[in-house]
């Protein structure tokens, strides 16, 4: 027998406003197959008076009390963006018994243990499909479908704002500043763009993504994390003419009792698929005793394709959880796990180095780096890109630790010949080029 359900929504921003205009289709195509029918019965947002399509006036407030006072409300999709109001708002509606569905990566990857918690409490159920990868189903699969494997590690392009720059910069398309004012009108950005760009919005869902593929509750702050503002123009050409691309790559990886973590601008190699995912798409990939290797590829920011994961989640609670009364995630002990020292990731690296033209200078920076034990791959000297008497010196190196990487990099800087260090970025993969 169908039923109305109520649905409160918090934000009618660029996901908020992709919910309300996928809903009308949602119920005619699929809801009233059982009768059952959505209802969005009422919307925070901050100003009331600024027109929004497909919401009519009596439907908006101003006020979070409207929302969680109304016990015809039971599911409550909170996209408003930001740690507060959000995660407080996020309780108090679970508190009053409402099951929750947030496309929130700060608020999960921050407090989303305590907030399974508050919800298990309440025997309702918060849902989060959405605040990782966009329109990628990939908390369902983590949360159900490896349940079955050791999971061994998690390679992810997860910020379609960043790759959607780099895919512009890469293809000298247009500058940085135009690439992220596109991303904004599309509506990939985060209200704070900063955060895309400077790889906390991947940080938070590396975190997410930690927690369920490996049960290890990481700080999202611990993570070793490098964001796109320095990538230039010259690192795209160097990086092609090396057969390589420039991706914001988010890792973790186990590696015995610890792992590693990080979100850096990295080299894949052009003949990898990561390589190929470009624009808003995201990528994660997912490697486990009993699966290998298996890969997600799709929209991973934008309105339409977080309305596919907010709804899904909304359909799963209607289809599965409101007619049974309770439910339940068992999401297990987060165990605390030792994130790697830079003494202990390995890496090949990318350096660029800006040079005067002098006789020695190239043995100098060997000497530095063979001295810590770091060996060259290969080197490109190019005056393309340099001003005056100075050239581009890039190596790539083989396998070497952060560690030794950095400190080899102090002592070049040393070298009066050594105008600048441009960009030290590792490169993915561990077979020599
Ligand atoms: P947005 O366009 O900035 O929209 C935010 C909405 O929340 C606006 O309607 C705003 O009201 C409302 N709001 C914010 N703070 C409020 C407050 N204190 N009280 C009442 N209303 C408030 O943001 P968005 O791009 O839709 O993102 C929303 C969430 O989805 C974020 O957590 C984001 O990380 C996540 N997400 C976004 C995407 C994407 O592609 N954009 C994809 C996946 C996940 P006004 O309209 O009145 O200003
Ligand atoms: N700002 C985010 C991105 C939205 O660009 O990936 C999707 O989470």
């Amino acid at each position: 027998m169908g039923q109305k359900i109520g649905i409160g929504m918090l934000g009618a921003g660029n996901v908020g406003g992709g919910v309300v205009s996928a809903l009308p289709t949602l119920n005619n195509r699929y809801l009233n197959l059982t009768g059952n029918e959505l209802e969005l019965l009422k919307v925070l947002v901050r100003d009331i008076n600024k027109k929004r399509i497909g919401l009519n006036d009596s439907q908006l407030t101003s006020e979070i009390d409207d929302v969680i006072s109304d016990k015809s409300i039971q599911i409550v999709i909170e996209v408003l963006g930001n740690e507060q109001p959000a995660c407080e708002y996020i309780k108090r509606c679970l508190d009053a018994g409402k099951y929750v569905v947030t496309a929130n990566k700060e608020v999960m990857a921050k407090h989303g243990a305590e907030l399974l918690d508050v919800a298990h409490k309440n025997n309702v159920a918060i849902f989060f499909e959405a605040s990782v990868g966009g329109g990628i189903p990939i908390i369902g699969p983590l949360m159900r479908d490896f349940g079955a494997n050791k999971l061994t590690s998690v390679t992810a392009i997860i910020n379609g704002t960043t790759n959607f720059i780099l895919t512009k910069m890469s293809e000298g398309d247009i500058s940085f500043e135009k690439a992220l004012i596109e991303a904004q009108n599309l509506g990939y950005a985060e209200p704070d763009p900063s955060s895309d760009v400077e790889g906390i919005d991947a940080a938070y869902k590396l975190a997410i993504l930690c927690s369920l593929a490996f049960g290890f509750d990481v700080d999202p702050y611990s993570i070793d994390r490098q964001g796109i503002g320095s990538v230039a123009e010259q690192d795209f050409k160097y990086a092609h003419d090396l057969g390589y691309t420039i991706k914001l790559l988010s890792t973790a990886r186990l590696i015995d009792e610890s792992f590693s973590v990080s979100v850096k601008p990295t080299l894949i190699h052009l003949n990898k698929s990561l390589a190929k995912v470009d624009g808003v798409l995201n990528a994660i990939q997912i490697e486990g005793d009993l699966i290998d290797q298996v890969m997600f590829v799709g929209p991973g920011a934008g309105p339409q394709p977080t309305a596919s994961a907010v709804l899904a989640d909304v359909l799963e609670l209607v289809r599965n959880h409101l007619d049974r009364g309770s439910y339940s995630v068992d999401h297990g002990s987060l165990k605390s796990m030792s994130v790697q020292s830079k003494n202990d990731v390995k890496s090949r690296y990318y350096l660029r180095l800006i040079v005067q033209d002098q006789v020695g200078v190239l043995a100098g920076i060997a000497q530095s780096l063979g001295d810590h034990g770091v060996s060259i791959a290969s080197m490109i000297q190019s005056g393309e890109f340099s001003i005056g008497d100075t050239v581009e010196l890039v190596l790539t190196t083989h396998l070497a630790y952060e560690s030794a990487i950095l400190s080899a990099i102090e002592h070049v800087k040393r070298i009066d010949a050594v105008q600048e260090v441009g960009n030290i970025f590792p490169i993915d993969g561990v077979e020599e080029i």
